[in-house]
Order: structure tokens, then C-alpha cells, then sequence
């Protein structure tokens, strides 16, 4: 898979040549590349953003850099899928994250300020399969730490990348439960014991023990996820 992400600080982008991602990258699982958007500024100061139309607090992103970039970044003949990094976003699920990772080319475009003109948006329409997505209900001072955690998410699924490739059907959020809790040795910590059922070795129970715990765990932590 091609990824390209496209930023004024493509340096926040150097975390993901570390671990598994990194590996991947060696291994050309994946081909991630990082861009200033400052290289499709031709004026002195290289100025990316305005004062928004209308009034209002904050500076919004100026268009034709971003034009410019995607001009340069997608190619003609392909319709890649580009991925708007903002709050005001569809959420981005394991779900999301699972179509995304079968794609061979993502563009990743952090807004930072009061976000990039809406015209922008529109336009690449015309050029990639277009999402606006958002990480969570908070507020970040960009999209580029919202893009990695999208990026390692999404990557961390494409075959290959991850060794233990069962690891990945008992985690949280693949059921629509969460993961269940996990121990290791020794069996007694500091006058903690590990729950009796899974010293056992009765396959079959330690399922069912492990079944409940996730569904007593979603209950409490995420209620939300049942009444789905
Ligand atoms: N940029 C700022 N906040 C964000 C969020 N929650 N998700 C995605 N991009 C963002």
C-alpha cells in the first residue's frame, strides 16, 4: 500500500518508521511518504492560511496549496482515497479502518488552524474517493497525531505486517465487544492471583470465562457498543 500525507509539520510523520510500521516499511508492505505543504507556497513568507470570509476567530487554510499538492501527488489516471483529517469528521471505527487497509493508496491531508477552505474538499471529488474523518469528540491542534493513529490502525491489518495474525481476531472492537482482560506470570503479584479458570486448562471454560468478562467489560466501559 502507497501512503502519502501531506502537512505543514511532516516531520510529526517520522514516529512511523519505528516498530512494526517501520518493519513494514523496510520490508515495502508499505511506501509511506510525508510532504511539506509549505512546497506549494510561491510566495516570501511560504503562507498557507487567511483570515476566514464571513469573520470569526482563527486563520482557515488557503486552497491553492493544497490544489497544488494533490495536483502533484495523485496521479491522473487514479482515483486514490483521500482522507481529510478533521473533528468535524465520520468517525473513524475498526470497521473504517478494515476497508481502508484493502485500498492501495491513501492521501492523508492534516489540516491544522480553523481547518482548510471547504472548496478544497469539494474539488478533490473530482480527483480521489474523498472521506472527512474524525479520530474522536475532542479537539487536537491538527490532523498529523489524528493521521497516525489512523495510519497505524489501518496498516497493522494489511497481511504481513503484524507476525501473530490471530492476535488480531480476539482484540477489542473486532466482535463489536471489547477485549477481554489479560494476565501473565507470575500467578500471584503482590497478594494478586490470577483468575483460577485460566490455570486450569479447560479450553472450553476458559471461552466462556473470557466471553462474559468481555461482555461485563463492554457493559461498564462501553455501554454504547451493546445498545448498538
Ligand atoms: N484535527 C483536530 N482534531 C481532530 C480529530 N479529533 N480528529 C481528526 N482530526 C482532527
Amino acid at each position: 500500500m502507497k501512503i502519502d500525507a501531506i502537512s505543514i509539520f511532516p516531520e510529526f510523520f517520522d514516529v512511523l518508521g519505528l516498530s512494526l510500521l517501520g518493519k513494514a516499511q523496510d520490508q515495502k508492505i508499505i511506501g509511506f511518504e510525508a510532504h511539506d505543504l509549505r512546497k506549494w507556497t510561491s510566495d516570501r513568507h511560504r503562507t498557507v492560511d487567511d483570515s476566514p470570509y464571513g469573520g470569526g476567530a482563527g486563520m482557515v487554510m488557503k486552497p491553492e496549496p493544497w490544489g497544488d499538492a494533490f495536483d502533484e501527488i495523485i496521479p491522473k489516471d487514479q482515483r486514490p482515497t483521500l482522507i481529510f483529517t478533521t473533528p468535524a469528521g465520520i468517525p473513524f471505527t475498526q470497521k473504517l479502518a478494515a476497508e481502508l487497509a484493502a485500498k492501495s493508496h491513501l492521501v492523508f491531508a492534516c489540516g491544522r488552524y480553523e481547518g482548510i477552505d471547504q472548496r478544497v474538499v469539494e474539488h478533490a471529488s473530482g480527483q480521489a474517493e474523498v472521506l472527512e474523518v474524525s479520530i474522536g469528540d475532542y479537539v487536537l491542534n491538527g490532523g498529523e497525531v489524528a493521521a497516525i493513529a489512523m495510519i497505524e490502525a489501518i496498516c497493522r491489518l494489511i497481511p504481513g505486517v503484524i507476525g501473530n495474525a490471530e492476535s488480531l481476531s480476539e482484540e477489542s472492537h473486532n466482535s463489536g465487544l471489547l477485549e477481554y482482560p489479560s494476565y501473565t506470570k507470575p500467578a500471584s503479584w503482590r497478594g494478586l492471583e490470577v483468575p483460577e479458570i485460566l490455570l486450569s486448562g479447560h479450553h472450553a471454560e476458559i471461552e466462556k470465562w473470557r466471553k462474559d468478562q468481555s461482555l461485563s467489560r463492554t457493559k461498564v466501559n462501553r455501554p454504547d457498543l451493546l445498545a448498538e
